[in-house]
């Protein structure tokens, strides 16, 4: 067995794996087994969407990886894909390896496999609803997908096959945060023409409606919505977001504030504007945001607290250590030091109470979102400012033990027939 610790060649007598970070263990997978067949020991029941190829997760060493069969030149593809979006900073799942050269015990080869790390706490859409999909729920996805496809798009990686099922979405204060899972037909350029985004984006309107009329045909889309109409909203979503970050501002003397308000609004998006290029030309100024880096808010937090969040929790977390930066009379210079104490005393503290069977329920960040929102409610119902530990107790007490786990959500290993696969007893088990 030969290996290295990087980038790394694992080779045995039959197959071959090829991974970044190398963990032997992943060698001794039934890799001789068609994936379709591993046992109960073998497979992890996490839920998982609908998918061309057999899909299933392996706990090893404590890790959840997701296993893919397919065959060598798609598998390799993704990967360098996969690899190729981490480095860009958009959000996807991390590639972990490639089997190849697998034969089974009589010596007929199987299919490669895509090895790629459970996203934890993520979620196939299907599951993100208890039983049928509703307008609120249905926009929420859609915002986060158009997201996701305009920082693809600006990163030039022409999806092909956009779609809900092709996606995981993560819970992000009351939003959700969408990554991008199937990578098989991405094709990265360096710029992406205005044909190329069209083409994606009525390729994503496509499936999303085929998605939302499989739905309808299960009973699981809510009466008062129109598939066909809420999938084309993907469109008008995904093109105001596109004008917001890539259309210049056209400011005249004495407009400056057009500026200031396209970079807020860019913010709230969740991008921060570190370079902007300005032309005039007849008395005016067109200025337009050319570098953006993503994640503002969350960037800001990490910065300041080294917590990893998703970004519209780093927004009301931002917004919760200002609250507590003014309460406690701690200047805007000294915001460092207000955010040391903010952690220690505040954030770690609040998320502590929750007794250790039930982290698995929400990441840290979106516990203390839910409770600062529970706060913010039984403040309101009571008239008066409740303390956010009182309200973490209550909340904790009366509320939480009735959230499901969604660190890694149990789904089923029902078989399947691998063509289309489909994971039914999952799909109804999350309440929205
Ligand atoms: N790394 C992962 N973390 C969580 N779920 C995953 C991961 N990889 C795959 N899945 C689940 O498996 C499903 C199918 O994966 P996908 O790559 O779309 O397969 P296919 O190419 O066959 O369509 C996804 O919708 C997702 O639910
Ligand atoms: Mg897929």
């Amino acid at each position: 067995m030969l290996f290295d610790q990087q980038g790394g060649i694992l080779a045995t007598m039959k197959q071959q794996l090829t991974a970044t970070v190398v963990d032997p263990d992943l060698l001794f997978l039934p890799w001789e087994i068609p994936l379709e067949q591993w046992d109960e020991e073998t497979v992890a029941p996490i839920a998982r969407g609908i998918s061309r190829h057999i899909v299933r997760f392996v706990k090893v060493n404590n890790a959840i990886y997701a296993v893919k069969e397919t065959v060598d030149e798609f598998a390799l593809r993704e990967y360098q894909m996969l690899t190729n979006l981490q480095e860009l900073d958009v959000p996807c799942v991390e590639p972990a390896g490639v089997v190849q050269g697998r034969t089974d015990k009589e010596g007929n080869p199987l299919g490669a496999a895509l090895l790629t790390k459970h996203l934890t706490f993520s979620l196939p859409y299907r599951a993100l609803f208890s039983t049928t999909l509703r307008p609120q729920v249905a926009e929420k996805f859609l915002d986060a997908l158009a997201l996701l496809l305009v920082r693809l798009h600006l990163n030039g990686f022409l999806w092909g096959d956009c779609s809900l099922s092709n996606t995981l979405f993560r819970r992000d204060a009351g939003s959700f945060a969408a990554y991008l899972v199937d990578a098989e037909t991405g094709e990265l350029h360096n710029k992406l023409t205005d044909g190329q985004r069209t083409h994606d984006i009525e390729n994503a309107r496509i499936n999303i409606a085929g998605e939302l009329l499989d739905l309808e045909a299960g009973g699981l889309l809510h009466p008062s919505m129109d598939p066909v109409e809420t999938a084309n909203s993907i469109i008008s979503k995904y093109q105001s977001l596109w004008q917001e970050v890539t259309e210049p501002v056209v400011v005249t003397p004495g407009e400056r504030f057009k500026l200031y308000n396209r970079i807020t609004r860019l913010n709230e998006l969740g991008f921060d504007v570190t370079e902007i290029k300005a032309e005039s030309s007849d008395g005016q100024v067109y200025m337009r945001p050319v570098v953006l880096e993503p994640n503002f808010y969350a960037q800001k937090l990490a910065a300041l607290t080294g917590l990893t969040v998703e970004e519209q929790q780093g927004r009301a977390l931002m917004k919760d250590l200002e609250d507590f930066r003014s309460k406690h009379n701690i200047s805007v210079e000294n915001t460092n030091i207000a955010a040391h104490r903010w952690v220690s005393e505040r954030f770690n503290q609040v998320v502590a109470k929750a007794p250790a069977e039930m982290r698995a329920k929400f990441t840290p960040a979106q516990l203390y979102y839910e409770i600062l929102q529970y706060r913010w409610k039984i403040s309101e119902e009571s008239g008066q400012d409740i303390g956010i530990r009182p309200a973490a107790d209550e909340y904790i007490e009366k509320v939480l033990g009735s959230k499901p786990d969604e660190q890694a959500i149990i789904g089923t290993n029902e078989p399947d027939d691998g063509s289309e696969i489909e994971n039914t007893a999952a799909i109804r088990i999350i309440a929205d």
